[in-house]
């Protein structure tokens, strides 16, 4: 303390700025430092827009990495599953258009043995949030205490709930800072992001879905390998054991993008039906995180197709208020989409689709915004369908019919029909694994 009575800082902002700026590394006390100052608001905000946009520019160092994550951790709590049962698993998508995955994924991996906590956030921007679809069950409630959360686990074996205040705050003061200063598409920032949080969060293993396409963060492979392999490197150094699949986000999962119609889709998978693409990337994800949690022994498809899935399911949103056999809302307007011509779809944008859900009332455009439950995108035909002019290919929801002009103008030249007989080349769901 000085004599005026100021706490003396370690170092002045305006110094590890320039550093970054001029390409210098960044020792590990300026780090600690500009992390801890940050959080106590004694570095500014705008000094650490400029920091991100020095980092967004010039990039970090594996040392640079691995120590800002870690300054991040340490900037709030720590959760502490060691006293369950059962071992823990947890699942991060890096977000896209129609990811409901979490929804049927956490009931299947819980009757698999595994326990699952699965701290999840509300959508912004085109991609949507898990807790904002949850929210369209009647009744069912985001906000769980730890203690709520940690006997939920014990008892049904999944939770999927807002992720505490306590978690990671530097992180929640800098992702809010990103999103308004052109900073979030950076590799350094995105995994010491998601890493701290789940590293904080205290899982035994984690399964990364990081997506590549059109809908995702990462439109190109090499980008998003970059980012599966930074964040497998802090997960592993930390000792959770983590593995990343790269899966496909150029179309969007699934035949739903919306609240509520999203978890329809995510029921009729626990009951065995379900569009292929999300059955196959659920399975997926389920194998590794029950083999990162050493259950290996069970196959998640038997819990799926016996039904115990199912019953995890409706035994998770009844401990959080929700009915899971009350029905679900739905929009007061729709309209469709017709195919202008017959022939092969051989591409649907995901981004297009995102975007024209999120206009409709999905998503929000800023956080305090209200989303609409019933709100989003049917798709009635995914590439490779054979189409007929004047037959539906999507259906459009809405409570506000005038929201309807803006959606379509986002799906102009969002898909795309070639003559029939033609073979459009199809990526598979999981592209590549990365551990
Ligand atoms: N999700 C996060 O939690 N952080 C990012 O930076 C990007 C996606």
């Amino acid at each position: 303390m000085g004599e005026d009575g100021h706490v003396s800082e370690a170092f002045d902002a305006v110094d590890v700025i320039s550093a970054k700026r001029d390409r210098e590394e960044l020792s590990d006390a300026q780090i600690d430092w500009v992390i801890d100052a940050y959080t106590r608001g004694v570095v500014a905000e705008e000094q650490m827009s400029a920091l991100a946009m020095a980092i967004y520019l010039n990039g970090m160092g594996p040392r640079e990495i691995a120590r800002w994550a870690d300054a991040m951790i340490r900037s709030g709590e720590r959760l502490d599953f060691s006293g369950l049962s059962r071992p823990t698993s947890d699942k991060h998508s890096t977000g896209g258009v129609g990811d409901k995955i979490t929804l049927p994924l956490a009931p299947i991996v819980a009757a698999c043995g595994v326990a699952v906590p699965q701290l999840s956030g509300r959508g912004l921007g085109h991609t949507g949030g898990t807790l904002d679809k949850l929210e369209s069950i009647p009744g069912w409630r985001a906000s769980l205490s730890n203690e709520e959360m940690l006997a939920q686990l014990e008892d049904v074996g999944a939770v999927i709930c807002a992720a505490g205040t306590g978690l990671a705050p530097a992180d929640k003061k800098l992702y809010a800072l990103r999103d308004v200063t052109g900073t979030v598409s950076c590799v350094p920032l995105i995994a010491t992001s998601i890493m701290s949080k789940k590293i904080a969060e205290g899982t035994g293993s984690l399964v990364l879905d990081v997506k590549v396409g059109s809908g995702a963060f990462m439109k190109e492979l090499g980008q998003a390998r970059e980012l599966a392999e930074t964040m497998v490197r802090l997960g592993t150094d930390a000792g959770v054991k983590t593995v990343a699949l790269l899966t496909n986000m150029e179309t969007p999962l699934g035949l739903t993008a919306g609240n509520a119609l999203e978890v329809r889709e995510s029921v009729e998978v626990l009951e065995g039906g379900g569009p292929p693409d999300v059955v196959e990337l659920t399975l997926a994800l389920a194998r590794e995180m029950v083999a990162g949690a050493g259950r290996d022994d069970v196959d998640p498809a038997d819990v799926l197709a016996d039904g115990r899935a199912m019953d995890v399911w409706r035994r998770m949103i009844r401990a959080q208020g929700g009915d899971p056999d009350a029905p679900l809302p739905t929009a007061r307007e729709t309209h469709l989409v017709l195919a202008p011509a017959d022939g092969v779809l051989v591409q649907l944008d995901a981004l297009a689709v995102g975007v024209a859900a999120w206009r409709l009332g999905a998503g929000r455009a800023r956080k305090e915004d209200p989303v609409q439950a019933g709100a989003g995108v049917e798709i009635h035909a995914k590439p490779g369908a054979v189409v007929r002019g004047g037959e539906p290919l999507l259906t459009l929801h809405t409570d506000e019919p005038e929201r309807f002009d803006r959606a379509l103008e986002s799906l102009e030249g969002g898909f795309l029909i070639a003559p029939e007989g033609s073979r459009p080349d199809l990526p598979p769901i999981v592209i590549e694994r990365v551990s």
